[in-house]
């Protein structure tokens, strides 16, 4: 008897709980598939570190993930981490890796005024990345960029059991708020969908929220399909087992909201 994981695990990558809003939509549309959460917090916040940190960090840690984990597909569930990563991350690794950037494409196909507004954090809005998928998909539309850390903090803390400040978040998007013209706004880091109804109350019904949720959930669908590594349907529901890099005083606070999740393993990995 070996301590072999099921080869069908999607791991999922962020640096704390972000990566939950990725973790729904994969229960969602692949249920039977157990999820291996991986939140790097001895480094968070991402949206802060230098490019040169992130990119050391994802060396030294996604080789180790991959032949640890041995999963079936890699998300890098973190669009200040993917918008500098994701190349380095596939050139050192066997598996698929999915990477979560800012849903520019489909804010452009559906903005109705041509102004849209990008809300991620200060990394992900000055990511030569960002700026080509802008340059590629929305050129001929006005994208106000919005970078704020604060508000990942916020979601952290709503997901520890504690509550938000709306006159917060109304800072943080003073922007959006007074520029009527914008009918569109992208949450480009992945723990803005975890806070999406308190920015909805701030931002009013008027203005669309839109993630990169379903798209990724999507692919990781099809790319199981096509994989050997695609689990049977008649598979119980699977245990999902949540890690963090560090040791992390607030890990009693998140287990309401892992538990609801499915995560039943929760532990400090020495990653
Ligand atoms: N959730 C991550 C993202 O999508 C960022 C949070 C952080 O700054 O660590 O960008």
């Amino acid at each position: 008897m070996t301590n072999t994981p099921p080869l069908s695990n999607i791991l999922i990558f962020d640096s704390g709980i972000g990566g939950l809003s990725i973790a729904d939509e994969i229960t969602r549309a692949l249920p039977q598939h157990p999820i291996i959460y991986i939140a790097d917090n001895r480094l968070y916040p991402y949206g802060i570190q230098s490019d040169d940190a992130l990119l050391t960090r994802a060396t030294t840690l996604f080789p180790i993930l991959e032949s640890h984990y041995q999963p079936a597909i890699i998300i890098i569930a973190c669009n200040s981490a993917s918008t500098l990563i994701l190349d380095k991350v596939r050139s050192i690794t066997q598996t698929p890796v999915i990477g979560v950037v800012p849903a520019i494409k489909p804010a452009a196909d559906i903005t109705q005024t041509g102004n849209i507004g990008l809300l991620a954090t200060k990394g992900t809005i000055s990511r030569q990345y960002t700026l080509d998928l802008i340059a590629e998909f929305a050129s001929h539309h006005k994208v106000t960029k919005i970078g704020s850390d604060l508000l990942v903090s916020q979601a952290e803390r709503k997901l520890h059991g504690g509550s938000i400040e709306e006159i917060l978040v109304e800072r943080e998007l003073a922007p959006i708020i007074n520029n009527t013209s914008i009918d569109t706004v992208i949450l480009g880091c992945t723990h803005f969908p975890l806070i999406k109804q308190e920015i909805q109350n701030v931002l009013g019904n008027k203005v669309r929220l839109i993630d990169s949720g379903e798209a990724i959930a999507r692919r990781a669908t099809h790319i199981l399909s096509t994989s050997n590594k695609q689990l049977p349907l008649t598979s119980p529901t699977p245990s999902h087992t949540f890690i963090f890099t560090a040791e992390n005083n607030h890990v009693t606070k998140l287990m309401p909201a892992l538990h609801t999740r499915g995560f039943t393993t929760i532990k400090i990995g020495n990653h």
